[in-house]
């Protein structure tokens, strides 16, 4: 195995991310300090029916598709296996059956090619995907990672310097779009079609007041909820005869092609008071800690990040407090493997500095992850 004090042999690295759903590879160039290209293969349609992710489901597919998903990036930049200098896997947190798969392919790969590899934990990558299409890394800032799994907050003063200042108690706020999607009828991931379905409420409706209140707006702690605004949901549904469990989901377009027009009038104003509530307790909680550590950075990133209205709630939010705002670009929203050859490089590079042994063959995943507590 190479050594880590060896040069790079050049200045592709090779990103593979396989935490949960989504299979995806990407090439970050060292010399034009970039991501060059990038290939995801998402398993939407295989769990969509499930309402949800089926663990077994998505490991078959993360090992099936790793090998042909590799030549087709390479092929789309002119590579060969051989001009790859460095592999970044996600090592952790994540399903462990799909990180196995995705580790398990690295090593192989590096071990064949005879060239180093990284394990990047996937949080810390979706810190830093911000940075993807900025010359260089700021810190400090406040970082709100919003995922399916995850509702984060920290405050990151460098890559190995990251401090978790709150978390969700229960729900992450992605999985509470996705049961309130599916509580609609709504295929799984759910984010986009609330999102979709909350811009054709009427204009200037409103549920009734508290129908969906704030969570812990009379708490003062950093940290999130997501269960009651999910039981809210469901109890205000059945108050309006619209609860349906196990119904057959519709994607957003058959939902709005088959179900009549009141139908889709009152979900839409639900979907547009969910999603209210859901970004108000982010906002709520995110201004408590900017009162409490004098940042001028805030950030966002993770899945639900990709979300414009509350996008444009966070980018007003911090022209209020003066602050800069930064969000990852719509591609490195969701999982992707740009983040994880972006942020593994910065590692090795810091490795190579410091010394610090660089992860080898010994690389093994985990389900869980020390930024998650
Ligand atoms: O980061 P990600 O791809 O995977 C995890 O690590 O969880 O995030 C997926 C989550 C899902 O819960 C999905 O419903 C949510 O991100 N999401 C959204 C939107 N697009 C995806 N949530 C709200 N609005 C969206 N437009
Ligand atoms: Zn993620």
């Amino acid at each position: 195995m190479v050594k880590k004090s060896t040069p790079l042999i050049s200045q592709f690295i090779l990103g593979i991310e396989t935490s949960c759903d989504d299979t995806s590879l990407a090439i970050f160039d060292v010399k034009k300090n970039k991501i060059t290209h990038q290939i995801t293969k998402s398993q939407f349609t295989s769990h969509a029916k499930y309402g949800g992710i089926v663990p077994e489901i998505a490991s078959r597919e993360h090992l099936t598709c790793l090998p042909e998903l590799l030549d087709s990036l390479l092929n789309s930049c002119s590579l060969k296996k051989s001009d790859i200098a460095l592999i970044a896997v996600t090592k952790q947190p994540g399903l462990i059956g799909s990180l196995l798969i995705g580790v398990s392919y690295a090593k192989a790969l590096a071990w064949s090619l005879d060239i180093p590899i990284i394990g990047v934990d996937h949080l810390k990558a979706h810190i830093f995907s911000i940075f993807l299409d900025q010359a260089a890394i700021k810190t400090p800032f406040l970082s709100l990672l919003v995922s399916g799994g995850h509702t984060h907050l920290y405050l990151v003063k460098s890559i190995t310097q990251i401090n978790l200042l709150g978390k969700t108690l229960d729900d992450a706020c992605g999985e509470a779009f996705d049961k309130a999607a599916q509580m609609l009828g709504l295929v799984y991931p759910g984010g986009p079609s609330i999102e979709a379905l909350a811009l054709m409420a009427p204009h200037g409706a409103t549920l009734p007041y508290n129908s969906l209140p704030i969570p812990m707006k009379n708490n003062k702690s950093l940290n999130f909820s997501y269960s009651g605004l999910k039981t809210a949901l469901r109890n205000y549904l059945i108050s309006q005869k619209m609860y349906f469990p196990g119904q057959d989901l519709l994607s957003i377009s058959d939902f709005t092609t088959f179900k009549d027009k009141m139908t889709i009038e009152k979900s839409a104003l639900i979907a547009k008071s969910f999603q209210y509530s859901a970004f108000a307790q982010l906002e709520m909680i995110l201004t408590r800690a900017i009162k409490r550590h004098s940042i001028k950075t805030i950030a966002i990133s993770g899945g639900v990040s990709i979300n414009k209205s509350w996008q444009q709630n966070m980018s007003s939010l911090c022209a209020k407090h003066d602050l800069t705002f930064l969000k990852p670009l719509d591609q490195y929203t969701r999982d992707n493997g740009a983040m994880i050859a972006f942020l593994g490089y910065q590692m090795y590079q810091q490795n190579q500095q410091s010394k610090f042994e660089l992860t080898d063959l010994n690389l093994e995943p985990k389900a869980s992850s020390e930024l998650s507590f």
